[in-house]
């Protein structure tokens, strides 16, 4: 089958790319590299000094036989994306290529701009590139648990059936996002769900968690296949980013009362359910949605995990309660139903002490990379 992994440069496109390959998809991978440029603008780097694309895919090759296309470009510039199905011909397309940080949509008011520009524009384009000339295509869409927001009931997987005034419908479920980032990727469900009622596309809108740790079976087997792992107060995670300020002996910086409870997924499992999603696809005029991740944890508790693992391993380490910079609940309800990918299969990888030293362990390898005055948050969500 053929795969095109759009946003292949980046921390998941990159592992799912590799992922497929070595399952015996044909991957091409689209990408414009604006990632690479976004963080020279803001003057961080990742902690892995990952390689330019053409190298690490030329690696790729030599190392494991397989080739993978690529294409340089915006999708944002329609006339390259629909040249660029043309020549791949997809069987199916795996959208990550968007800005996916919600510091980074915060940041002002042309971040803000620039990130719904790039995102539901990219996502408009595809669907309608899809629609002229591959309509049997599955997109496989990288959406976000964030997209839900805090809500004080279950989280369903996409829809909800309501009952009103003696009434009854199955409707997609609320939104209630917490970022212009998050809301951007509510307007590409919508432009995605309509496009499938309309055209006949087929669809799967993965909402994702927060996605935690570097090494894929195929990542790990060569210094320049490494993985990106952000740390820096715009584009870290957390946990990536709690293991990496443990390892300099940083505080970890936890926003506010650390209450705030969001589903995470090892990176491992990321690239499985895509797979998962791309063997199962979705039907003609369907629009499904999955939600992508394994465990749900706070905040406060996964900053206490890395803690408890750092100094098993003999390392010196402060929890640091932060003035929130964000505007969101820091004690809340949360309760997510995640079971339509472990139906189809997906055996997680749960958060295990192993996974916690092995990736403390590549912090600490790397640390000496780390540039201390980007670890604190300089974003708020307030008026100044
Ligand atoms: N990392 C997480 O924890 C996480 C959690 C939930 C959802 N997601 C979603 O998964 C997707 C991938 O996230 P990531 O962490 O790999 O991000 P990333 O920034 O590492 O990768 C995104 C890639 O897309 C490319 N890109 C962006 N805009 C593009 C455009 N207009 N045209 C072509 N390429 C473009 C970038 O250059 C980059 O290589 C995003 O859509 C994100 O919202 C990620």
């Amino acid at each position: 089958m053929k795969v095109l992994v759009i946003g292949g440069d980046g921390y998941c496109g990159w592992a799912t790319a590799l992922h497929l390959s070595s399952r015996g998809y044909d991957v091409g991978i689209l990408d414009n590299l604006i990632r690479r440029h976004w963080d020279a603008q803001l003057g961080v780097e990742t902690l892995t000094p990952i390689s330019p694309i053409h190298q690490r895919i030329e690696r790729w090759n030599n190392l494991s036989g397989k080739a993978v296309d690529l294409y340089v470009g915006d999708i944002t510039d329609y006339a390259f994306l629909s040249k660029t199905l043309r020549e791949f011909e997809p069987e199916a397309i795996v959208h990550f290529g968007e800005q996916r940080s919600a510091p980074f949509s915060m940041i002002d008011r042309e971040h803000a701009v620039m990130t719904q520009v790039n995102n539901v524009v990219g996502t408009l384009n595809i669907l309608y590139a899809m629609k002229e000339d591959f309509p049997d295509c599955h997109l496989v869409k990288l959406g976000t648990m964030g997209e839900y927001g805090t809500p004080n009931i279950d989280i369903e997987e996409g829809y909800i059936t309501i009952e009103h005034n003696g009434r009854k419908d199955t409707l997609p479920y609320p939104k209630q996002p917490g970022s212009f980032y998050h809301l951007s990727k509510v307007h590409d469900s919508h432009n995605i769900h309509f496009a499938c009622k309309i055209w006949g596309l087929r669809a799967t809108d993965l909402n994702q968690g927060v996605v935690y740790g570097v090494l894929t079976e195929e990542t790990g087997i060569d210094e320049l296949l490494i993985n990106r792992l952000d740390y820096d107060g715009v584009f870290g995670t957390a946990l990536n980013r709690f293991c990496i300020q443990a390892a300099i002996g940083h505080p970890l910086t936890v926003y506010g009362k650390g209450g705030q409870t969001r589903g995470f997924l090892d990176i491992r499992d990321t690239v499985r359910c895509i797979e998962l999603a791309i063997t199962n696809p979705a039907d003609a005029g369907q629009f499904r949605v999955f939600n992508q991740f394994t465990e749900l944890f706070s905040v406060y508790d996964l900053a206490l995990k890395v803690k408890n693992a750092a100094i098993a391993m003999g390392l010196d380490v402060e929890i640091n309660h932060l003035e929130n910079p964000r505007v969101e609940l820091e004690q809340h309800y949360f309760n997510a139903k995640n079971t339509k990918l472990l139906d189809l299969g997906l055996q997680p990888h749960y958060l295990s002490d192993s996974l916690l030293d092995s990736l403390l362990n590549f912090a600490i390898k790397y640390k000496g990379r780390v540039d201390e005055k980007h670890i604190l948050p300089k974003v708020s969500w307030r008026r100044s």
